[in-house]
């Protein structure tokens, strides 16, 4: 079978760059994940963007009879977020990180392990349920840290009148929040303050992967031909993106500087 390859100063690295948003429902990750996306769309190895579920109409099935008073089984519900997470990662995420993409996601493995944990799940066993598929672990996962009454206040501002589904619920997000806080010892975990404006947290998330793509670069070229031109690496792009937000964050602090006089 023929696979093309990749060019290597192309690629943002030959097995690509794997960043998972996590944190607690209304956290904000859906704003970082679109921030990402722009910032990442002229990123020449290009880019994968997904969000667990998945199977978004059979979830949101289920949250409203759960809104009801009734959720599947505890088991059946594992079983159906670890299934949603295989058939899209063979599918979509793999052959993108084998092309050398940067593939961003909105929630995964640690979702799991939370969320499931809560409902009293051993979280190890749900960890080793994942690690026993063909399931590759993120280079960085970035947990966007709030306290539940922060993020329950913003669910309930955004929901209006409409009742916030049983995953939203004071007592479930407060054992989500107690299993997220003890997973900081998974590698790549990474814990941002959320209680920000959506650039500044972008900004962090940013200069985190420009560490990480830097040192995943440092190790890939250890055992290969340097590219002719060190700005054709993938870390230049994070570089760049890092400073012209710097030069712009200057000017527009001078900007406001100079006018206030
Ligand atoms: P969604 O409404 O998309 O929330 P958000 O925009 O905050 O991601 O619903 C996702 C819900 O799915 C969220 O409450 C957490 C839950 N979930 C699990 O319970 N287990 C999982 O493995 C995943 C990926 C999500």
């Amino acid at each position: 079978m023929f696979t093309p390859k990749v060019d290597p100063r192309e690629s943002v690295l030959e097995n690509g760059f794997f960043l998972v948003l996590e944190g607690l429902d209304g956290c904000g990750k859906s704003t970082q994940h679109s921030l990402l996306k722009t910032s990442l769309a002229s990123l020449p190895a290009g880019a994968h963007f997904f969000r667990e579920p998945t199977a978004r109409a059979a979830f949101e099935g289920w949250s409203r009879e759960g809104a009801r008073g009734t959720r599947p089984a505890p088991r059946a519900e594992l079983d159906f977020f670890v299934e949603d997470r295989e058939r899209h990662v063979r599918a979509t995420l793999l052959p993108a990180l084998r092309a050398g993409k940067f593939a961003v996601g909105d929630r995964y493995i640690v979702s799991n392990v939370c969320y499931q944990g809560a409902l009293g799940i051993p979280p190890a066993e749900i960890l080793a349920m994942n690690l026993r598929r063909e399931l590759p672990w993120p280079d960085l996962t970035v947990v966007l840290d709030l306290e539940v009454g922060e993020a329950l206040q913003r669910l309930e501002a955004r929901r209006g009148a409409s009742p916030l589904s049983l995953y939203e619920k004071k007592e479930n997000l407060t054992k989500v929040k107690e299993i997220l806080d003890s997973l900081s010892f998974l590698p790549g975990v990474r814990r941002v303050s959320a209680k920000r404006s959506p650039s500044e947290i972008h900004r962090e998330i940013w200069d985190l992967a420009a560490e990480a793509v830097a040192s995943k670069e440092k190790a890939f070229y250890r055992h290969r031909p340097q590219p002719a031109r060190p700005e054709e690496r993938p870390s230049a792009f994070f570089r760049e993106g890092g400073e012209k937000r710097a030069r712009e964050r200057g000017e527009r602090e001078r900007g406001i500087f100079f006018s206030s006089f």
